[in-house]
């Protein structure tokens, strides 16, 4: 595991090099700096649009349009509300509602406390259990946007 930020820079700079002039080099070499780093902020979309040659616009682009990557540091805790059909047409989407009304944020975003990433995802493969929500490795199923206040108090320190 690469421990401080020089080794993961000199990982991303071999990362550049071997991507440089492929095709996909923006997108695959931004999945291997979200490994690297956990995330992708702007001083990483920075080298890698001077590195391969091509623009931060573009590296942005790319960046901000797939939902797998992250711009700022994850919460302690990941929260996956399902949207697939099976939670979805069971009111998922509801329930994903209230979890942002709750943490005051948005999908795709950590709360204010540092605690809390909020993702919407695709079916999570317990559709009998819809609509399901998963927090790191816990599984919530049937839920109604009532139950996520209280779900959530038991995660805060
Ligand atoms: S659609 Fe949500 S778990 Fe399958």
């Amino acid at each position: 595991m690469l421990v401080n930020s020089q080794e993961k820079y000199a990982e991303l700079d071999k990362v550049i090099a071997a991507n440089k002039g492929q095709g996909g080099a923006v997108m695959r070499t931004l999945q291997a700096a979200q490994d690297i780093f956990g995330h992708v902020p702007m001083d990483v979309q920075i080298k890698i649009a001077e590195g391969l040659d091509s623009t931060l616009a573009e590296v942005y682009g790319v960046a901000t349009f797939y939902s797998q990557f992250a711009l700022e540091p994850a919460g302690e805790y990941r929260i996956g509300v399902c949207l697939g059909t099976a939670c979805y047409v069971k009111g998922s989407k509801d329930v994903l509602e209230k979890v942002c009304q709750v943490l005051d944020t948005q999908v795709g975003k950590t709360s204010k406390d540092g605690l809390f990433t909020i993702k919407d995802t695709r079916c999570l493969g317990a559709c009998g259990l819809a609509p399901v929500m998963m927090i790191n490795d816990d599984v919530y199923g049937r839920l109604v946007p009532d139950d996520i206040p209280g779900i959530l108090d038991k995660y805060r320190h």
